[in-house]
């Protein structure tokens, strides 16, 4: 187990499209997701995908917190994804704030879907199947973009719903992600 660096915006290994994970329940898969799961909590993320810490694999985690960051957020359980598929429920957007660890100290205003089934696997090949709303939907949206190399300043449609954290909410505890 290990905290691992995370790559920030610019590294071009965060605009690639990640692979499928073939065999599950291998000491490599559990090693990464150990690593992953390490640098979340070190970092207080929401979340955390793979391609992240620089391994093209469609690998997401998330949930489990009670971050400061988001004091506010309904509690996610901890979740770990692999070769997620989302499908929105409903074509109902909203707009909300994110942030990413590889894009530390900045927020933007993104639009996702407010609700949306999720499909996939746990690291030992057993199936998930879910459908959420709100913040679980928006940040399963958020670390799975990751896999196909998206990140969030990508979607927002307007740049000057985009900067700094501290800048932008003075009154909020600080945090460098
Ligand atoms: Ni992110």
């Amino acid at each position: 187990m290990a905290i691992r660096e995370v790559l920030r915006m610019g590294d071009p290994r965060l605009l690639e499209r990640s692979h499928a994970v073939e065999v599950f329940d291998t000491p490599l898969l559990h090693t990464l997701i150990d690593d992953m799961e390490d640098t979340m909590h070190a970092l207080n993320g929401a979340g955390l995908a793979a391609p992240q810490i620089g391994v093209g694999l469609r690998v997401v985690i998330f949930g489990g917190f009670r971050s400061p960051r988001y004091p506010d957020a309904e509690e996610i359980p901890y979740t770990v994804l692999v070769n997620p598929v989302i499908e929105p429920v409903s074509g109902e957007m909203e707009a909300g704030w994110e942030g990413c660890l590889s894009v530390p100290g900045m927020r933007g205003l993104v639009h996702r879907h407010l609700r949306l089934r999720y499909t996939g696997f746990d690291q030992y090949g057993k199936p998930i199947d879910r459908t959420v709303s709100d913040f679980h939907a928006r940040v399963v949206q958020h670390e799975c973009d990751h896999l196909d190399g998206i990140l969030y300043p990508m979607r927002i449609r307007d740049l000057r719903d985009f900067g700094f954290h501290d800048v932008l909410f003075p009154d909020e505890p600080d945090s460098d992600d």
